[in-house]
Formats: C-alpha cells, structure tokens, sequence
C-alpha cells in the first residue's frame, strides 16, 4: 500500500483537486483507493457528493475513538473509490486531543483498524501545518507537493519542508517527498514557465514531468460531486491527471523496494497509541 500526504499549508494551490482526481485515475487503472478528508473544510467530501452534518460519523468520530473507521468509509461514484468523509466538527480536534499521548498518531491507529486493503491511500491535508496535516505526516509514507505556478509559490517552502524532516526524524522515518506537482499552470505566460523552472531547480528529478494546466472543467466538477474522470473524461483536465497517474504508477516498484528496504521506523517501535491499547 502506498500512502501519501496531499500537502501545502499555501491555501487554493490544488490539494484537493489533485487527491479527487488522482484518486478517480487511480481507480480507472484498476487500483483500489481510499481517499481521506483531514481537511475541516470538507471540500475533499463535498467533491464527492458527501455533506455531513455535525455529529454524524466522519473521520473526527474516528480519530477521538467513537467510530470504527470501516464503517465511516463509504463508495463513491468510481468503481475501486472510497472516501474517508469529514465535517466541521473537525475543526476541534486539535484542541479535544491537545492534552493526550497518542495525538499525533491518531489518523495512523485509524488507518491501521481498516479492514478493506487499499493499493493506495490519499490523504488530503489542511493549509496549515497544525496537528491534523503531522498527524497525516505521521500515517503516510510519501508527501506529494501541490504548487500553483505563480509568484509566492516558493515562499513558505522552507517551513514545509523542515516540518517534513521533522516528522522523520523524531516519529517516521519512512517519510519521504516523493513528488512536486505544478497545478493551475498557464503555458501562455513567462511567470508560470519562470515559477516551474525554479521550482525544477529546488526539486529536481522530483517534479513531475507532468503538469496540471488551467482548466475549468475541473473547477466545476466538484459542484456536481463528481471526479474529472466522470464530469467530462476527455477535457485537458482529465488528460492532465491521467498523465500524472501514469508516472505516479510507474513509481509503483521503486517504492516498493524503499518499503522492503526500510528499517522500523520509531512508531512501530513505540507501538499503538494508547487509545488502541485500551480498546484492546
Ligand atoms: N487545474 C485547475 N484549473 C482550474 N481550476 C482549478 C484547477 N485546480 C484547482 N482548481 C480550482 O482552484 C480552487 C482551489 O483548488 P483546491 O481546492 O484543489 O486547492 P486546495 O489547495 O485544496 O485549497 P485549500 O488550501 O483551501 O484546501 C478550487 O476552486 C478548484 O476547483
Ligand atoms: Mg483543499
């Protein structure tokens, strides 16, 4: 299973269009994917046609331990899609957990409890670098960065990525960027090419050679609750994500052997957060 965090704490740069959307690809090559909305904006869920109403059971009821996480997964419109929903109520969390040993594993432990395999988990983060996008960082193996390419793309970075080595360094060592993806990108003008060469420079080999170009249809699919792939299979958009899927796919054996490679990383060694323990 490859599990990866959608993740820039730059808001609007593309995070979730890129989890609905790789997630829908994925599933029309045959994998079987979870999508998981750790952002309290529930755009990811409402992509889907999924609008929870407070208290119902979301991915907030699963990480406080009320919920079992197989029951709050639900199918999407895609053969091979699950979606891990969320609401509002998400938004507490934070604070609800701030006092408890085990909050940065949360998301981990309910990841874990899943019954159904997945080939792929995709979760979508908040722009924020709070407790939700490390308690991401903390389940996933791989962090894929969205960038618009505009002025501003690269500032913040740094914090980005000294939270990522962070992450490693203290609780999963396993954690990795995998992949820079330039989003709502506009060939026509010299800043977006400008923006995408120095993000190559930054990232190298990382970058996908793949890009996400301007593309309306995929600004209106979510206002139908459907992925591109459903909304309007052949737009650019589509085209776009499909060709990312592709080299996202063919990553699929080298991550494979970095699995087999790795050492235990630090939460296999500390084991379960507590929460777990307690439930037996
Ligand atoms: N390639 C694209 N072409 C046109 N519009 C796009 C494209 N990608 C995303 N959008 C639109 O841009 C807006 C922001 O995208 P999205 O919600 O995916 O960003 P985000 O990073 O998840 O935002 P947030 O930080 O608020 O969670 C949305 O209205 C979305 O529909
Ligand atoms: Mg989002």
């Amino acid at each position: 299973m490859r599990c990866i965090i959608i993740c820039n704490q730059k808001g609007g740069v593309g995070k979730t269009t890129t989890v609905a959307n790789l997630g829908a690809c994925l599933a029309e090559r045959g994998r079987e994917v979870l999508v998981v909305d750790a952002d309290p904006q529930a755009n990811l869920s409402l992509h889907f046609g999924v609008d929870l109403a407070r208290g119902e059971p979301s991915l907030y009821t699963v990480m406080r331990g009320e919920d079992d996480p197989s029951d709050v997964v639900r199918q999407s419109a895609v053969e091979g899609l699950r979606i891990l929903p969320t609401g509002v109520d998400l938004a507490g969390l934070g604070v609800e957990l701030s006092g408890e040993r085990g909050r940065l594993f949360a998301l981990r432990g309910a990841l874990e409890k899943l019954q159904q395999r997945h080939d792929y988990v995709l979760i979508d983060a908040p722009p924020s670098l709070g407790l939700l996008t490390l308690n991401a960082m903390c389940a996933a193996r791989e962090v894929f960065i969205p960038m618009q390419t505009q002025f501003f793309a690269l500032q913040g970075l740094g914090k980005l990525l000294r939270t990522v080595r962070k992450v490693r360094s203290a609780v999963n060592k396993r954690l990795r960027i995998t992949g820079v993806l330039a989003c709502m990108h506009d060939s026509r003008t010299c800043l977006a090419q400008e923006t995408l060469d120095e993000i190559k420079k930054h990232f190298g080999r990382r970058v996908f050679k793949s890009v996400i170009r301007k593309n309306v249809r995929l600004a209106e699919a979510p206002g139908f609750g459907l992925p591109i792939t459903e909304y309007d299979p052949e737009c650019h958009g589509a085209q776009d994500y499909r060709a990312l899927t592709r080299e996202v796919i063919a990553m699929e054996s080298a991550e494979q052997r970095r699995v087999e490679q790795s050492a235990p990383d630090a939460v296999g060694m500390l084991g379960p957060p507590r929460r777990d323990r307690r439930a037996g």
